[in-house]
């Protein structure tokens, strides 16, 4: 994963100890996309600690060699299942991850909601662009 987001070319690099704590005890919200031996795609996130309905999204990558099949749609699709909300924090200028999240609400009938999430202000180290919310649900579960 950290190697995917080092190479991604637009996802903020967290520390590897980072992706391997994600990887310990956020496992069940964490999904690896795996071709030949190697990851070739993984998405990272949680459920929100004061609101376990909604999975929050924090990163999601591809290699480039993968992009453009799914591979995102279908590691959103599975790590979203059974959560009633999931948001995303896009940057407004990541067209194929808003396309994502956006195919993901459209193919569910779901309402997807725009809100701002931090602003570029919020960020101790310069250059950081605003990070957008994205919020979509209700989405069906087994339970409604
Ligand atoms: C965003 C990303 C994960 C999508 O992965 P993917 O496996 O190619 O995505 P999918 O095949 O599921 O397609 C998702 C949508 O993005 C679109 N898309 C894919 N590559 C694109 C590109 N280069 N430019 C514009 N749209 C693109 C697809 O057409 C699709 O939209 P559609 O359903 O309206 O046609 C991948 O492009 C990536 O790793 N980008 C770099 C990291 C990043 O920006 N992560 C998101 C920030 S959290």
């Amino acid at each position: 994963m950290w190697r995917l987001a080092r190479d991604s070319g637009a996802l903020d690099l967290n520390t590897s100890y980072a992706y391997l704590l994600f990887a310990r005890d956020f496992a069940r919200t964490c999904r690896v996309a795996v071709a030949d031996g190697a990851v070739v795609g993984f998405v990272l996130g949680y459920r929100r600690p004061d609101e376990p309905e909604t999975l929050f999204v924090w990163q999601v990558a591809v290699d480039p060699s993968q992009r453009g099949r799914q591979v995102a749609g279908r590691l959103l699709a599975d790590v979203a299942a059974g959560a009633r909300f999931v948001e995303a924090s896009i940057t407004a200028d990541n067209t194929a991850s808003q396309r994502l999240f956006a195919r993901f609400a459209a193919e569910r009938g779901a309402p997807l909601e725009r809100a701002e999430l931090f602003a570029e202000s919020d960020f101790p180290d310069a250059g950081h662009a605003t990070e957008g919310l994205v919020r979509i649900g209700p989405l069906e579960t087994a339970d409604h």
